[in-house]
């Protein structure tokens, strides 16, 4: 049986989505599951080594059995967990339904850009009782994250899918985060698509805002699985419609996991200068004095 302690750093967080429950591929060194001060994360976090000697800790976020709804993904343990284990880049898998025809299911997507439709008030931050600070949000994900991944579309294009990103779309990729769990009205895909956005999930809040306020770098990988229901042909979405791409979806996640990994490695410096990207940004977002 594993260790289920971790004395060492992980440099790479990654978090998986819906049918994303596993690393495939990698030495599996520890799976530790820490109680932080929010609760436990999701899942158990799984700790593998690539032969290049990067660590990579593994977390899904709707726990092994798909049992998390979104509104009740405990974000700030899984992030607070990933701090603990040093983790300095997260790299987010997430299924989401597109918003514009030319990204077609099992494309994936680098966003850049996120519109909140919460309405449960999700915790959202790490701070409040006593200590008031704005982490700067205006640009949630990490431009340095992605332009690793997009030096790896090539995985995507092997299988005859793209990879979406500011290059290819000229401009920023929205992504609408709903609060769910119900699938959009066709009104609400309508003015969705009327604001500009180009993808949509339920997922990517408050997970975002809480890496920014725990200084690690932020990229969500979006894998579209359906059209969602904008379409005049569209049938409106389904699970089932969802899951029957999934499959594609996670073996392409892990190939671009790979890739991304590998990439990370031709540079060691790359690594350390992502987990210093936002070290200390903090510090002057905090606006109670020190006392
Ligand atoms: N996840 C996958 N497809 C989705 C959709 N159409 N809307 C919201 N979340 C999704």
């Amino acid at each position: 049986s594993l260790p289920t302690t971790f004395n060492g750093q992980v440099q790479i967080g990654v978090l998986g989505g819906s049918g994303f429950y596993k690393l495939e591929g990698l030495e599996t060194v520890a799976e530790v599951n820490p109680e932080t001060p929010w609760g436990f994360p999701s899942s158990p976090i799984t700790i593998a080594k690539t032969p290049a000697g990067t660590h990579v800790a593994f977390l899904a976020r709707h726990g092994l059995a798909h049992t998390i709804l979104p509104s009740e993904v405990p974000a700030r343990a899984n992030i607070a967990a990933l701090k603990h284990l040093g983790v300095g880049a997260i790299l987010a898998f997430s299924a989401v339904g597109s918003l514009q025809e030319e990204i077609a299911p099992e494309d994936f997507v680098l966003p850049t850009q996120i519109i909140d439709r919460t309405r449960l008030g999700r915790p959202n931050t790490f701070f409040g009782e006593g200590m008031v600070a704005h982490a700067m949000f205006a640009d949630p994900f990490s431009a340095n994250l992605a332009s690793i991944l997009e030096k790896c579309s090539h995985v995507l294009e092997e299988s005859g899918k793209k990879l979406h990103t500011t290059k290819t779309q000229k401009g920023d990729l929205t992504l609408i985060c709903m609060e769910g769990p119900q699938f959009s009205t066709r009104a609400e895909s309508h003015m969705y698509r009327s604001w500009g956005a180009h993808v949509i999930n339920m997922s990517v809040l408050p997970e975002a805002k809480l890496a920014r306020e725990a200084e690690i770098a932020y990229q969500m990988i979006c894998m579209a699985t359906d059209y969602d229901c904008w379409r005049v042909d569209e049938e409106g979405v389904t699970v089932e419609a969802v899951m029957a791409h999934v499959r594609n979806n996670t073996a392409n996640a892990g190939r671009l996991l790979k890739a991304a990994l590998e990439e990370f490695e031709k540079d060691a410096s790359v690594i350390e200068k992502l987990g210093q990207e936002l070290e200390g940004s903090m510090k002057f977002a905090c606006i109670t004095p020190q006392h």
